[in-house]
């Protein structure tokens, strides 16, 4: 018996690191919500100064929580420049990572790819935890195929620490796949060459694709997104929006419930869908 299937009756040891954060708060609740899934642990550095009302301690030291709770899978919604040594500590106390913070570089996701192996265990990286947004990329990715100029439009709240959104990013990579299977691997190919008034006036520039990509930062936004592909007479544009941070809850917990079945790295909510 696998360990995914030991799991039929019993509940899964999860645990949420961040928990005091916009999404954390939201994992929370969707974990105590949820009957397969059972929450053993909290962490925030700002646990001092909790408001959170739970029958478990919240620790301010992931380290120190991992030591008590135990976790199975542990959630990590918390800062670009905390994420990867926070991977790290969870496959070294036996725990999968299941991380929605964004700006891991592609070395980071390599390494932690080798840990989790090394240790027989799974590493859940998903930058995007919408179905919408999923769905979203998939279409970005057919309609490259057959459109040579896009552009993408990423539109996040003005606390939101990395850009261009880690969405932007993995969608970027999607559509540039597919503009390689159609054999003209760049966008925009017969753009002109254009002058700059203002430095950074179209967005920053994929270096091998030559896709561009707009950051909008607002209060007001949660996570928004817009690809838009132009061809002589005509424009498609597709657009996603998650305006509530309850849209990514769904996700979170089927990729809790996966973590224990799989082994290494998956990357993207598409994989377990
Ligand atoms: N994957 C997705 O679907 C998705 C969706 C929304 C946001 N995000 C990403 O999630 C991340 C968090 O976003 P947010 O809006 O919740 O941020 P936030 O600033 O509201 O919350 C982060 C929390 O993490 C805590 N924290 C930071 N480092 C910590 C550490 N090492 N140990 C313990 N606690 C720590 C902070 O005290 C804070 O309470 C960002 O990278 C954001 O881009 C991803």
């Amino acid at each position: 018996m696998n360990a995914a299937e030991s799991h039929n009756t019993q509940k899964i040891r999860t645990a949420v690191c961040g928990a005091l954060g916009r999404m954390g708060r939201e994992v929370v609740a969707a974990v105590l919500a949820d009957p397969q899934l059972e929450l053993v642990g909290v962490a925030d550095f700002n646990a001092a100064s909790s408001d959170l009302h739970l029958n478990i301690p919240i620790e301010a030291s992931l380290a120190d929580m991992l030591t008590r709770a135990k976790p199975e899978v542990c959630v990590d919604f918390t800062h670009p420049s905390e994420v990867f040594a926070n991977a790290e500590m969870m496959l070294s106390a036996g725990c999968r990572p299941v991380i929605g913070t964004t700006g891991l570089t592609p070395e980071q996701l390599s390494l932690l790819e080798q840990k989790a192996e090394a240790l027989n265990l799974s590493v859940l990286v998903i930058p995007n935890f919408a179905l919408g947004a999923v769905l979203m990329m998939k279409f970005a990715e057919m309609a490259s195929q057959y459109f040579e100029h896009a552009e993408i439009i990423e539109l996040h709240h003005n606390q939101k620490a990395d850009a261009p959104s880690g969405t932007a990013l993995i969608t970027a990579e999607k559509m540039e796949k597919a503009r390689k299977m159609a054999g003209q691997p760049v966008f925009g190919l017969d753009n002109i060459q254009e002058t700059h008034v203002q430095a950074g006036a179209r967005g920053t520039v994929r270096e091998d694709s030559g896709l561009h990509i707009h950051s909008v930062r607002l209060p007001g936004l949660v996570a928004h997104q817009e690809v838009i592909f132009g061809a002589p007479g005509q424009l498609l544009t597709l657009r996603h929006d998650s305006f509530d941070r309850k849209s990514f809850m769904p996700g979170v917990c089927l990729a809790v419930k996966k973590a224990l079945g799989i082994k290494g790295l998956i990357y993207g909510l598409d994989s377990l869908l």
